[in-house]
């Protein structure tokens, strides 16, 4: 899927040494992008740290004939964020799309969890997201107000079945996915003026961080990594030039967009005084309109009863 501009585009992966960053970024070189390839190279729970795997994935792209220079900031630290956003631009000389799917899990139900499991689960998660995605931003508003033209930039932020549906035993890394989504709604209002778009992406696939729970051969071949890149793809193209501040989940074949959280149902009380006793009173009508949360075995259901694309 191309894009209309004159030169290759320039896209930033996070996390990108391995499992879903990997397979974006090697389907975003076969779309004629040159890459920033980040990835701090550390354990799924976010310790150590290896610049091989993400210059690994450089070699591969350089193969596809596209360039690459690989970026080894833990997208956690604000200022190694920033020199990463620094790296496309005086590489590449442009920024055109930036995938924050760098990732770690801590999980732990919330009468276990450490404050160090919190910590780092929304270090690398949310602020991981955040930070990166802070100084493209103002890179592009800078630009935008200097040539007083739209950018034509696009931003996939990751997030995950577990924060959308709230899964247990991953209180941290909920919170911190959840963040991302709501997050990514507030950026795409926010820099819309400045011609950037910003989306959301529920990925399912088995990689390093879900083998534990997918174990089968089966689910291997239905979950590769490979099968949700063509949605970042869209996502950074001019095909999804009016698509903004939407979240998706793809994975195994389906491709969901998620309703985000809006008003259920609700009651006024005329003169603006409830009492405690008058909650009380109306509360089982309320929530008789509103379902339960939903939880994450409704939504597989529904990824996997999705009707096929014919
Ligand atoms: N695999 C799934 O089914 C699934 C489901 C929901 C969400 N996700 C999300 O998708 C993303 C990719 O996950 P994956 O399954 O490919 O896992 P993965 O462990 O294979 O890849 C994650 C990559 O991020 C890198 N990384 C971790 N912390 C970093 C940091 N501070 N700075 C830079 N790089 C860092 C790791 O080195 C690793 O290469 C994550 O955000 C994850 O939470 C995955």
């Amino acid at each position: 899927m191309s894009n209309n501009r004159s030169e290759s585009p320039v896209a930033i992966v996070t996390g990108a040494g391995r499992g879903l960053g990997r397979e974006h970024a090697l389907a975003l070189a076969k779309a004629g992008y040159n890459l920033v390839i980040n990835d701090l190279g550390g354990a799924g729970d976010g310790t150590g740290a290896d610049n091989t795997p993400a210059q690994q994935v450089v070699a591969e792209i350089e193969a596809l004939g596209q360039q690459a220079v690989a970026n080894g900031a833990d997208v956690s630290n604000w200022a190694a964020a920033g020199e990463m956003i620094q790296c496309a631009i005086d590489t590449f000389g442009r920024l055109d799309g930036l995938v924050n799917n760098a990732g770690i899990l801590r999980d732990r139900t919330i009468a276990n969890i450490t404050e160090e499991d919190w910590d780092l689960s929304i270090a690398v998660n949310l602020k991981g997201t955040a930070a990166p995605l802070h100084h493209a931003a103002a890179y592009w508003r800078d630009l935008s107000k200097q040539t007083g033209e739209p950018v034509n930039a696009s931003v996939v932020n990751t997030t995950s079945a577990s924060g959308l549906y709230s899964m247990v035993g991953q209180s941290n890394y909920a919170a911190a996915k959840m963040g991302v989504a709501s997050m990514s709604v507030v950026a795409a209002r926010e820099l819309a003026r400045y011609g950037v778009r910003v989306n959301v992406l529920a990925p399912a696939a088995v990689t390093r961080l879900t083998e534990g729970v997918m174990k089968t051969e089966d689910l291997k071949q239905r979950l590769q990594p490979g099968f949700v890149s063509p949605l970042v793809v869209y996502l950074l193209s001019d095909a999804a030039a009016e698509v903004s501040g939407r979240v998706f989940e793809m994975g195994g074949g389906s491709l969901v967009a998620v309703d985000m959280p809006r008003p259920g149902a609700g009651l006024r009380h005329a003169d603006g005084e409830w009492t405690a006793e008058r909650i009380a009173a109306v509360m089982p009508q309320l929530l008789a309109e509103v379902p339960d949360a939903p939880n994450s075995a409704e939504a597989m259901k529904f990824m996997l009863t999705a009707p096929l694309d014919e």
